[in-house]
């Protein structure tokens, strides 16, 4: 080992200002900034205040200007309609411009906000593109959420505008957007003025006339549009994602410090140079999508693939490696489960045998933990090493990996590796004291945090910081536990909130309650996160009935299955919700979420001793047999 992580990360944590300065030379400023770490409204720390500069100019027209124009930028893979496309950096530049225009036309301009509700299609980055030109935030709704979850968005962010598809293909199935949108702008208080529609020709969405635009009409009509300087410090997108109740919390991404931080990790973490061929197969609904579909590797210089498919069943399980071999792709970074879905279909990877991959240098996996199983499957399969990384929606880019352009650091499998340079991660107890190696406790980051990351909730900075700031005083509250190793490896073991992860979905076991129980003939009900081989966890409900209730309980199920994913979405998974005389609870009447989910992973549990009745725990237990797991 040469040293050059410890180095690069001690630099990073004693001397952020340096450390951050050097970076920020790799981005083009239309205006320094006056400094690089503001910590004069501490706990709110902003980064590059005084700068200027624009997202969409350093992503596209700046290499566009320098020799990249005529590269690929973005290559659409479909094999769910059959398409591919390619886009070089000037066609790219020239779509996100004639679409910015459009956008102005329609009336948007800077400090506007935008609701992007799009399947995987280019039409979805040109639009988060073509924002950023305007200086517009933009709100990427993931497309398998229901017309409840987009409405609660809706009245949130506030959009001046929205920009969805006719519809988004889902393996076999054609997903109309259509209902799901009108259906959403009718449940909503505030109402955008117009919705632009990319009509697809798997399915044609009727339009809604004096709201509704055609995507094309809209660019016909439009001029090429010139970048806006924004400060770095405004922001370029709200990210909702999933907190502990039914209100998701709007992560806002400034420009700056993202920028800085996304090229710096392109580099250094993924161990990219420009004109490399990088592939995240996620969606852009999620942030991972965000950041290294979209941003990170147009920032870069590099070539992004936009994949419209599943990782089995469009057609087999070889599309992984298919697209690996055919489009020359260095570096994969996608979800375990998907690993877990190829693994399923294709235990002795037959499909691989099919492809050369011989330029393939590493697989990134994140979104949940890498169980070892996945991680050896994989690892004895592609022969480049596999590298988990953890983050989160909140901070945009990895907070632990193996930084493979730094010093690539023996892997050991179960464990992220480090804290990423910028990043001081520390494990902690309830009261707040920092535990030695080998203890596990509560993953907090010391403040401040690096660029990047979220600098507020929108709209919202009491709840950012009750949410993350107030529990542990100097420190960002992960919602992880974990634990060092003596060799200073970091083990992300879960979340010890009611967040749950599903397929590497991030979901709250909180609004799924308050979906059940609006159910007419449920008391009260408790949902929780249970392990599960395929997607690491699945929903669990457990519901107690209101007395006199006479409808059969698989009646009840099916109806609170239904309520669930009309409410929130296909996306929840919840495909489990069992009758219960009572729920486990300690004597003050605080349920007991975490033995019910040891009791439903297996695991050995202590009997707490606050709890009210310890019989109920065979009741749950019982329940639990019954229903196959
Ligand atoms: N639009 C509409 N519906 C969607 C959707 C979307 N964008 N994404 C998922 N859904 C639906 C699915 O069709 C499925 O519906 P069903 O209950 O009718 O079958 C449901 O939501 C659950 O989806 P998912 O949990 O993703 O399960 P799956 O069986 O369809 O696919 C995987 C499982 C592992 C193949 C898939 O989740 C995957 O590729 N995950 C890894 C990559 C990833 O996206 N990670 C996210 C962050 S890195
Ligand atoms: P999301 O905001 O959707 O990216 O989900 C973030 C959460 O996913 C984290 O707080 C973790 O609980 C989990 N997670 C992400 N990556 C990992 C990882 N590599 N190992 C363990 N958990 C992870």
């Amino acid at each position: 080992m040469s040293g050059e992580y410890q180095k690069t990360y001690e630099a990073s944590i004693n001397n952020p200002d340096k450390f951050w300065d050097e970076a920020a030379s790799q981005i083009q400023w239309f205006k320094p900034y006056d400094s690089v770490l503001d910590d004069s409204s501490k706990p709110f720390y902003k980064w590059f205040t005084g700068g200027k500069m624009n997202t969409c100019y350093n992503a596209l027209d700046y290499h566009v200007e320098n020799g990249r124009a005529d590269q690929t930028a973005l290559i659409y893979d479909s094999p769910v309609t059959g398409t591919q496309k390619k886009y070089t950096y000037a066609e790219l530049r020239d779509n996100v411009a004639l679409f910015a225009g459009a956008l102005k036309n329609n009336g948007v301009t800077k400090g506007d906000t935008v609701i992007i509700y799009m399947p995987m299609i280019p039409e979805a980055a040109i639009a988060m593109l073509a924002c950023a030109r305007l200086g517009a935030v933009h709100s990427v709704v993931f497309g398998g959420f229901a017309s409840n979850e987009l409405a609660i968005r809706i009245d949130d962010a506030k959009p001046k505008l929205m920009i969805s598809a006719s519809c988004g293909i889902e393996g076999k199935k054609v997903i109309e957007y259509k209902p799901l949108l009108d259906r959403a702008f009718n449940i909503a208080t505030h109402k955008p003025e117009k919705i632009i529609i990319f009509q697809r020709e798997q399915a044609t969405a009727t339009l809604n006339e004096g709201r509704d635009l055609d995507w094309n009409d809209a660019v016909n009509n439009a001029q090429p549009s010139e970048c806006v300087h924004v400060d770095a410090t405004d922001p370029l997108y709200i990210l909702y994602t999933s907190g502990t109740t039914g209100m998701p919390k709007g992560v806002v991404r400034d420009n700056g410090g993202h920028a800085v931080a996304l090229k710096w990790s392109m580099q250094y973490i993924y161990g990219v140079n420009p004109g490399d061929v990088f592939w995240a197969a996620s969606d852009v609904g999620w942030v991972v999508g965000h950041s290294y579909i979209v941003y990170a590797p147009l920032l870069h210089g590099c070539t992004t693939i936009l994949f419209e498919g599943k990782p089995v069943g469009t057609p087999d399980p070889g599309v992984f490696w298919r697209i690996i071999s055919e489009h020359n792709v260095k570096v994969l970074f996608t979800a375990p489960t998907a690993f877990r879905a190829i693994k399923k279909e294709d235990p002795s990877g037959e499909y691989l045998k099919k492809y050369n991959i011989e330029n393939f240098k590493y697989l990134f996996l994140a979104g949940e933990r890498l169980d070892p199983d996945t991680y050896h499957w994989a690892s004895d399969l592609l022969k480049v090493p596999v590298i988990d990384h953890w983050w989160q929606t909140e901070t945009g880019w990895p907070v632990a990996a193996n930084c493979m352009g730094i010093e690539p650091l023996p892997i050991k499998a179960g464990s992220p590796t480090k804290p990423v340079p910028g990043y001081n991660v520390e494990i902690i107890d309830p009261d707040g004291n920092v535990l030695p190696n080998g203890n596990e406790g509560i993953v907090v980051i010391k403040l401040p945090l690096p660029p990047g990351t979220l600098p507020t909730l929108w709209k919202n900075d009491e709840r950012y910081k009750e949410s993350y700031l107030d529990m542990y005083d100097g420190y960002y509250f992960t919602g992880d536990g974990g634990f060092y190793d003596e060799d200073g490896y970091l083990y992300i073991m879960g979340r010890i909130d009611d967040v749950i992860n599903v397929a590497g979905h991030r979901l709250s076991t909180g609004s799924m309650e308050e979906v059940i129980s609006q159910h007419p003939d449920v008391a009260e009900c408790a949902v929780i996160g249970a392990a599960d081989d395929f997607k690491g966890q699945m929903p669990v409900g457990f519901v107690v009935l209101k007395q006199g209730s006479t409808k059969e309980a698989s009646e009840i199920e099916n109806e609170l299955i239904g309520m669930v994913r009309d409410s929130i979405g296909a996306v929840a998974s919840f495909k489990k919700a069992l009758i219960v005389k009572r729920l486990p609870k300690t004597r003050s009447g605080k349920i007991l979420r975490g033995t019910m989910r040891d009791i439903a992973d297996k695991k050995d549990y202590r009997v707490p001793s606050t709890i009210d009745d310890p019989s109920i725990l065979n009741e749950i237990e019982q329940a639990l047999d019954t229903s196959g797991g």
